[in-house]
């Protein structure tokens, strides 16, 4: 068996997706998450882009231990020296520096010549070998360039000293055929590329991102840059647990294993979820809510007899389990932080106490309170972002003859500060309400409502989508609050809050790395 390694850009091109931006601490707790899923390389971010990018990459680079951690870098010399000064205390460091190579880009983007794009990447590849031993160079757009210029340029990258050759389908155009024949030719007309390893990083605009880099595999391809979810510029990258789990279950075919530990795919997944609130459609491959659900009576039958009629991969593989132990008021710490655990979570005593709290509350108000329950509990926002805000009570008076007021009370600073919105709906007139209270109306991007488990007692899950008109920088925060609570309009103002508590942490954050920038 061939063994492939998985190069995780969850953070870096999967962060640059609408709606999937993380703050720090998020993108921390995604790469520990990462780091247990067993990824060969964690692409941290772009170092150069930003202060705040610089800090990430740095502090995930000097906590994680068993993945390489990368930082990208175009290939110029200030991006390769902060790519080089974030990765250094990483246990295994990586710099990845890319330059495009097809013809549109060189032209009318870099506005270079061949020559010049060739000295470019040679000079940047030195220079990270200088900094880092482990180089990878990616060729922009390498579908599209002219195969002869590709195997000059690897050519040359290599002699420079780069470890990985990344050949990516930028702007997801090439078919498997085609990617296949590509890859081969640039094989055979760069005969140095078989001292690196072969890289490839699809793009799915044409749905085609994991049929392309499993046909990189028979190609030769000995790493696969994907991501959680499929998280991507545009309509993003090859997913990882889709890639993973093709490798696994055709053997047969493809003759190569992955270092990843599948049963954590699930809680990868569910965990990105969470974190940029940006969900999976529930007829995804792998981790889709119904890529197990067995509709059709025929289907039903089959699966009582004999598992395999139907199935391909079992859900205990990705992490599914199907035991839901229950628990109820009258279950103690020890017994929530034993469940907790056994779901896979390690959970700090401080977070045990915030989340044994949010247990309390709920199961005051249901029965039974089941593993998605408290899976929806562990959440660490509420320890590590400062509550500028608290929900103090609401009152509404909604009907649908009367123009609808909710009375909200905010503490801050211990003042509690109380105002009337009116709006369409009891929701609407509360967060017209808040507006009020914090001082500016802010753009609700996204709200969304759902059940957590089944009947009338289920716990509501809000999750509302902040962003500040007025904001004038580069990079607008657009932040996601969470609430959890058995009443609706509660765990609204409660998802509303959180919001505004992380876009305060945000901008205060963003105005800190402003200043030590300066200084
Ligand atoms: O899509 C792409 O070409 C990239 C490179 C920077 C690897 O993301
Ligand atoms: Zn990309």
């Amino acid at each position: 068996m061939k063994k492939i390694k998985i190069f995780d850009t969850t953070l870096r091109d999967g962060e640059q997706s609408p709606g999937c931006s993380m703050n720090s601490r998020e993108k921390l707790e995604m790469a520990k998450q990462l780091e247990k899923l067993g990824v060969d390389v964690m692409e941290a971010g772009f170092a150069a882009s930003s202060p705040g990018d610089f800090n990430s990459v740095k502090e995930i680079a000097e906590t994680i231990k068993d993945s390489s951690v990368a930082s990208l870098a175009r290939a110029i010399p200030a991006d390769i020296e902060r790519a080089g000064e974030a990765v250094k205390n990483a246990a295994a460091p990586r710099i990845h520096t890319f330059i495009a190579t097809s013809p549109i880009h060189m032209k009318y983007k870099l506005l270079m010549e061949p020559d010049a794009v060739i000295e470019a990447a040679v000079n940047a590849v030195k220079q990270a070998r200088n900094l880092v031993p482990d180089v990878e160079f990616s060729a922009e757009d390498a579908t599209r360039s002219d195969v002869d210029f590709l195997a000059r340029i690897v050519d040359a990258v290599i002699k420079a000293g780069a470890t990985t050759i990344n050949l990516p389908d930028t702007v997801g155009y090439t078919t498997p055929e085609e990617f296949y024949k590509f890859l081969t030719d640039v094989r055979e007309k760069c005969p140095a590329l078989d001292d690196a390893v072969l890289s490839v990083h699809c793009h799915n605009d044409l749905g085609l991102g994991v049929a392309n880099s499993l046909t990189a595999v028979r190609a030769g391809a000995g790493q696969i840059e994907c991501t959680i979810n499929g998280i991507g510029e545009r309509a993003g990258n090859a997913a990882l647990e889709e890639i993973v789990m093709a490798l696994r279950t055709r053997k047969d075919i493809y003759k190569a294993e992955t270092n990843i530990n599948t049963t954590e795919i699930m809680r990868s997944s569910k965990m990105l979820t969470r974190i940029t609130g940006v969900k999976v459609q529930p007829n995804k491959a792998i981790v889709g809510e119904n890529a197990f659900a067995h509709e059709a009576g025929i289907h039903q039958d089959g699966m009582l007899k004999n598992k395999q009629t139907y199935e391909i991969i079992s859900p205990e593989s990705i992490g599914i389990t199907e035991k839901n132990l229950v628990l109820g008021k009258h279950s103690g710490r020890a017994a929530l932080k034993a469940r907790i655990e056994e779901l896979g979570y390690n959970i700090s005593d401080e977070e045990l106490n915030v989340a044994f709290k949010k247990f309390k509350d709920i199961a005051d108000k249901k029965k039974k309170v089941y593993d998605s329950d408290i899976e929806a509990i562990v959440t660490k926002e509420t320890v590590e972002i400062p509550k500028t805000y608290e929900l103090v009570r609401f009152v509404s008076n909604s009907g649908n003859t009367i123009t609808t007021t909710t009375a909200v009370c905010l503490r801050k600073n211990g003042e509690e500060i109380e105002r009337i919105g009116t709006g369409d709906g009891p929701i609407d007139a509360a967060f017209d309400a808040m507006g009020m209270i914090v001082g500016r109306q802010l753009n609700v991007e996204d709200y969304k409502l759902q059940s957590i488990t089944e009947g009338k007692d289920a716990l509501g899950d809000a999750t509302v989508i902040l962003s500040d008109p007025e904001f004038e920088g580069k990079k607008k925060p657009r932040v996601q609050g969470r609430g959890l609570s058995t009443d609706v309009i509660e765990a609204s103002l409660t998802a509303y809050v959180n919001a505004v508590n992380k876009l305060i942490y945000e901008e205060n954050q963003n105005k800190t790395e402003a200043a030590k920038a300066q200084k």
